[in-house]
């Protein structure tokens, strides 16, 4: 099994369960509200562990009531808190999130008062205790330092990185990492309507590095960095109650399999299949049985 590292958010999550998704100036009860931990890369790791592999977080916290909500679900998930970098003020990053049992939709309103996770708490690490780090596409300069440091001390750590949201500079990270993440939301925000033409794209900026792209019901893109070309339909599951945190589990999926040597075709599969049975349960326990 494999060690590895996340840098990312952890966030609580607030989550309305309605009927559907409400218009603007609506009011509507909810038929039960729920209260977890949340965040991408959070979420990433809590099902990696779920997978057997020893994961540590490094993220930031604040000093409030609400952490201990985050700790506990890590922690209880045997995620590694002692990179985590805990400031006295500010609110944890919560998510006032609509599930709609119509669909599973999610929609998410999003606060947060807490200082990025940066380059000099990343610098305490002792980089040889991981076999892989992945990290959410944020905070852009300071990863870009990260990811200098990993790449100058540790030359064949693999590094992976998620591009869910458009950030400016992002761009800059690509040619840093060996797997890339991208987000249907992202591909098209660059103005690209298919995965396969935006990956193939992205290979001509002569990225060493594998791509993958999701895209929904349509399943997952992937380009290796060897030039083949890969889709997997979605793996959909009797009837779809929550996407929450779909996207997470597919990197956790795709992750467990790249860290331990299988092939990105085979790691497309079982990330795929991974998310369309989360897509099937609420949040994220009893993923792996
Ligand atoms: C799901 C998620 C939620 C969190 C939100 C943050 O992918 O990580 O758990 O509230 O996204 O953007």
């Amino acid at each position: 099994m494999a060690r590895i590292l996340g840098v990312g958010n952890a966030t609580l999550d607030i989550v309305n369960v309605v009927d559907n998704y409400p218009h603007e100036d609506q009011e509507v009860r909810a038929s039960s509200q729920h209260l977890h931990r949340g965040g991408n890369v959070a979420n990433t790791l809590v099902v990696l562990s779920q997978l057997g592999h020893d994961c540590a977080w490094a993220g930031t916290l604040a000093d409030e009531r609400d952490a201990a909500i985050i700790r506990e679900d890590l922690t209880e998930h045997g995620v590694d808190l002692s990179a985590v970098h805990s400031v006295a003020q500010g609110k944890v990053p919560t998510s006032y999130i609509s599930l709609s049992r119509l669909n599973g939709s999610r929609t998410i309103v999003h606060y947060r008062d807490l200082p990025e996770y940066s380059a000099a708490d990343f610098a305490r690490i002792d980089l040889n205790l991981f076999d892989w780090l992945h990290f959410e596409g944020r905070n852009i300069e300071q990863i870009r330092l990260m990811l200098a440091r990993a790449r100058r001390e540790q030359p064949n750590l693999l590094c992976s990185l998620e591009v869910e949201k458009v950030r400016e500079g992002i761009e800059s990270l690509f040619p840093l990492v060996d797997v890339l993440m991208f987000s249907k939301d992202y591909v098209r925000r660059q103005g690209w309507h298919d995965a396969e033409h935006f990956l193939a794209a992205m290979k001509k900026q002569q990225l060493n590095a594998d791509l993958t792209c999701t895209w929904g019901s349509k399943g997952a893109y992937a380009l290796s960095r060897t030039g083949e070309q890969l889709h997997e339909p979605a793996f959909a599951p009797k009837m779809v109650v929550d996407t929450l945190g779909a996207g997470d589990v597919f990197n956790a999926g795709l992750i467990a399999q790249l860290v331990m040597g299988h092939n990105l075709d085979i790691a497309l599969i079982e990330a795929s299949r991974l998310a369309g049975k989360k897509c099937g349960l609420y949040g994220l326990k009893r993923l792996v049985e």
